[in-house]
């Protein structure tokens, strides 16, 4: 009996290593404005919190000495994420443990909120060629909500009896918590921001109708709660009629000076709308683990790769001659993988990187904008790009407890 328990669990703790389940997103009554909804809600307590893990994402080294030190041994971050939606919308609660709360105020440049951010792709019909998911790439665009933790600040001119600063206000007990209550109605949270991203430089902020969103984010207790609410269809991306979708998420840590690019990553997901037909292949793609053999691959990418990418227990190649590969496995899909040794230019790691080698830069540009990678086509058997696919699914970082 104790034998087989333990067999059990080491099965399900090798398995768990690659199989990423599928978010169910449950059906609620289309009477409920979702965009309204707080995290806790009761409402929340019909759908399951599934565990996605968010990797540091490595691919490109940060420009902040003092940044990129205090991220160098960073794990990955566990988040969980329940999903409702009806007709109208579709909902997310994101809840993670950041031990510190940080706040990005209006007057100071150097620190840093917390952030939290759901990726979603604009096509979705080939599970094969989701978009890049650091934020797009040339021909696959995402959509990309974003909200930070900001000081809440007035929109000037609005209301000017409640601007003035609460201590001369005069007000006493009942009267003040009444003034606070009218602040805090009034204030508006700037970092509530939606995005079309067709790689790093070139994110284009499409909503600006803050407050509006559906999202929201507190913090208590050590741990974050945010919502987001998507519109089912609108005119970046409809997700109506699909059966299922992928989406992403993404985490910021204002205590490490996380922004931008520095942040934590999961891959695509595969969230299942509850009750509808369809998607079976995405789902598929996004949970099923890789065939190849994992030794095999290991063998094969250290001797064939090794110049130009960095691995976590092998730096020989030059810095960033080409992404470190440290985190790979955690962001990216299998199918991404094997598509970026075979066919390098199907995406180009997108943007402007100023840390690129200087002798070796990761792509040029003809006359058109048009970029071509200088990573030549790798393999072209199938077993060989199975074998290294599966080896590089199992680069990822430690998940933080
Ligand atoms: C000659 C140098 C070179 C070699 C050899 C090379 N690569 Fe690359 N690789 C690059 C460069 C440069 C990029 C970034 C530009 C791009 O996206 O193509 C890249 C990008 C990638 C990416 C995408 C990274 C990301 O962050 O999304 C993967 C995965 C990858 N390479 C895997 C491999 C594997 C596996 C091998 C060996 C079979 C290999 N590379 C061999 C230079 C190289």
């Amino acid at each position: 009996m104790i034998k087989k328990l333990t067999l059990g669990l080491m099965f399900f703790a090798a398995s768990s290593l690659f199989a990423e389940s599928a978010i169910t997103a449950i059906k609620v009554s289309n009477s409920i404005d979702l965009s309204k909804t707080k995290p806790n809600d009761a409402i929340w307590s019909k759908a399951k919190a599934n565990e996605v893990i968010c990797y540091p994402q490595t691919t490109i080294k940060f420009n902040d000495k003092k940044a990129n030190e205090l991220n160098a041994q960073n794990k990955a971050k566990a988040a969980n994420i329940s999903a409702i939606y009806n007709a109208h919308s579709l909902a997310f609660k994101i809840t993670w443990n950041d031990a510190t709360q940080n706040i990005q105020l209006p007057q100071k440049s150097d620190i840093y909120g917390d952030g939290v951010a759901v990726q979603f792709a604009q096509k979705f019909d080939d599970p094969k060629k989701l978009p890049y998911i650091g934020m797009g790439s040339k021909d696959r665009e995402v959509l990309i909500y974003l909200q930070k933790a900001v000081e809440q600040y007035f929109e000037p001119n609005k209301d000017i009896e409640h601007q003035v600063s609460r201590d001369n206000t005069n007000a006493f007990g009942d009267d003040l918590k009444k003034y606070d209550a009218a602040v805090k109605a009034l204030a508006i949270n700037e970092y509530h921001k939606v995005f079309v991203g067709e790689g790093f430089r070139s994110m284009t902020q499409v909503r600006s109708d803050y407050g509006k969103l559906g999202m929201d984010m507190s913090y208590k207790g050590g741990k974050w709660s945010a919502i987001f609410t998507k519109p089912m269809s609108d005119e970046y991306v409809d997700i109506s009629k699909a059966g299922a979708i992928p989406a992403s998420f993404a985490l910021w840590d204002g205590d490490k000076l996380g922004r931008d690019g520095l942040k934590y990553l999961s891959s695509w997901v595969a969230v299942k709308f509850q009750g509808k037909k369809g998607g079976d292949a995405l789902v598929d793609e996004l949970t099923s683990e890789p065939a190849g053999d994992v030794q095999a691959g290991e063998a094969q990418v250290k001797a064939m790769c090794a110049s130009c990418h960095r691995f976590a227990d092998q730096n020989a190649a030059p810095a960033a001659m080409g992404p470190a590969l440290y985190n790979i496995g955690g962001y990216s899909t299998s199918a991404y993988l094997a598509e970026s040794i075979k066919e390098p230019n199907a995406v180009v790691v997108p943007g402007y990187n100023r840390n690129a080698h200087p002798s070796f830069s990761w792509y040029s540009v003809d006359d058109n904008g048009t970029r071509t990678t200088t990573m030549p086509p790798m393999m072209n058997d199938d077993k060989s790009i199975a074998d290294a696919v599966a080896y590089l699914k199992t680069l990822k970082a430690e998940v933080e407890k």
